[in-house]
């Protein structure tokens, strides 16, 4: 049998991000690094270096011209997504990686989810800690119902909404099991720079100009998502998040889940030489209710993205893992993420699914607060 030909793969965007993916495609085996973009000459020639790869172009509609590869990873700034995951698409891609958030704007989100499902593209969104085994222990255990009935949530990142909580109220999806939300409520801090904690994870060079990665961000957030109900039950649960200025306790993806025969702890990113854990404390279990570690086998959590990805593209649908990370399901991070945002604008509750067109943030800058988007519960 004819040894089968290995992926063609493209990247956009030579940056940070783009070195993981292109570490964990070469890893991978299956898949060959035929072309990279990026319009800063420099960032694409260094990139080509460290990863043998053998072209590179400034604009990526050149690139899908010329090479019409079989995987695009798009790994830009968040404006710079939408363009090249709907040119792959048209372009003949049958895997799209695009990194989070989706987009800045949900009209964005629908333009790129139309694109891929008019191509019949396997299309998937870099959240990857979906697939780290400390969530997916918490999500099983939770879903074992070792915990009861959950009711509260609470999940803190440093970081603004768009860029880092975005993997936060993914996480938060996660853990419950992908549950419809009713509405979301959410205040925003903008203190100066001086004002934030000097821990603030990048907030704090950031908010001297209240951009980051090609949009508006806030220099922290606080506020819940209420989740509708499972089925038989009362009330769904809540998930509160502090973000940014407003985090504690500081640490990145760091969730307590407290049910009503237990709760579990999930560890932030651990810093240098400390290790994520994952803790339980069940009801009536262990002396005095102690706190039990949960083993965590190793796991790369890029290697199970791009694998997942390089699987579902072979096998012509999507895998179980890349279902995960399916970028409708992107989508709904990003409804919340700027339903969030549009209540600490408009001062009230937002319920969901939310009509909004914009990134509420940017009316601050037009000086509007009540203008547009969002509709009430
Ligand atoms: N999944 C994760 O855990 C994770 C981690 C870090 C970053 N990200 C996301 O990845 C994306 C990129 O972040 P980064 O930190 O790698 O950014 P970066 O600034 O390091 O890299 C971006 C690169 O894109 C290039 N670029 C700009 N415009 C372009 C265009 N039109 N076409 C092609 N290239 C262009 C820039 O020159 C730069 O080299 C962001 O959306 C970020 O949120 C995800």
């Amino acid at each position: 049998m004819a040894e089968a030909r290995a992926l063609r793969v493209a990247v956009v965007g030579c940056g940070k991000i783009a070195a993981a993916h292109a570490g964990a495609y070469v890893r991978d085996g299956r898949a060959r690094l035929a072309a990279a973009v990026d319009p800063a000459a420099e960032a694409a020639a260094d990139f080509a270096r460290r990863f043998g790869v053998p072209r590179t172009y400034p604009d990526h509609r050149a690139m899908l011209d010329a090479e019409r590869p079989d995987v695009v990873s798009v790994c830009t700034w968040p404006p710079d997504h939408p363009a090249p995951v709907v040119d792959a698409a048209a372009a003949g891609a049958r895997g799209i990686l695009c990194e989070k958030p989706l987009a800045v704007t949900l009209p964005e989100a629908d333009r790129m989810l139309a694109a891929a499902e008019r191509a019949g593209a396997v299309f998937m969104v870099g959240h990857q800690r979906r697939l780290e085994a400390r969530y997916r222990l918490a999500r099983d255990l939770i879903a074992s119902g070792a915990l009861g009935e959950v009711v509260d949530v609470h999940g803190t990142c440093g970081g603004d909404l768009l860029t880092d909580g975005t993997h936060l109220f993914d996480l938060a999806r996660f853990l419950l099991g992908d549950p419809p939300a009713a509405h979301v409520f959410a205040g925003i801090d903008v203190t100066l720079p001086e004002r934030m904690a000097p821990t603030g994870f990048g907030t704090l060079h950031y908010n001297a100009t209240h951009r980051r990665y090609g949009h508006r961000i806030e220099g922290g957030a606080a506020g819940h998502v209420q989740f509708a109900p499972p089925d038989g039950a009362r009330a769904g649960p809540r998930f509160r998040f502090e973000t940014g200025s407003m985090a504690r306790p500081f640490g990145y993806q760091h969730f307590r889940v407290e049910g009503t025969q237990g709760r579990l702890a999930v560890s932030g990113d651990p810093a240098d030489g400390e290790r994520a854990w994952l803790r339980v404390q069940r009801r009536g279990g262990g002396p005095g209710g102690a706190w039990e570690d949960v083993p965590l086998p190793p796991c790369d959590p890029l290697a199970a993205e791009v694998g997942a990805l390089i699987d579902s593209v072979l096998a012509g649908a999507p895998t179980p893992d890349a279902a995960l990370l399916a970028a409708g399901s992107a989508r709904a991070d990003l409804e919340l993420v700027l339903a969030a945002l549009d209540s600490a604008v408009r001062r009230r509750l937002i319920g969901l699914p939310a009509s909004l067109t914009d990134h509420p943030l940017e009316r601050l800058d037009a000086g509007e607060t009540r203008s547009q988007g969002g509709t009430a519960p």
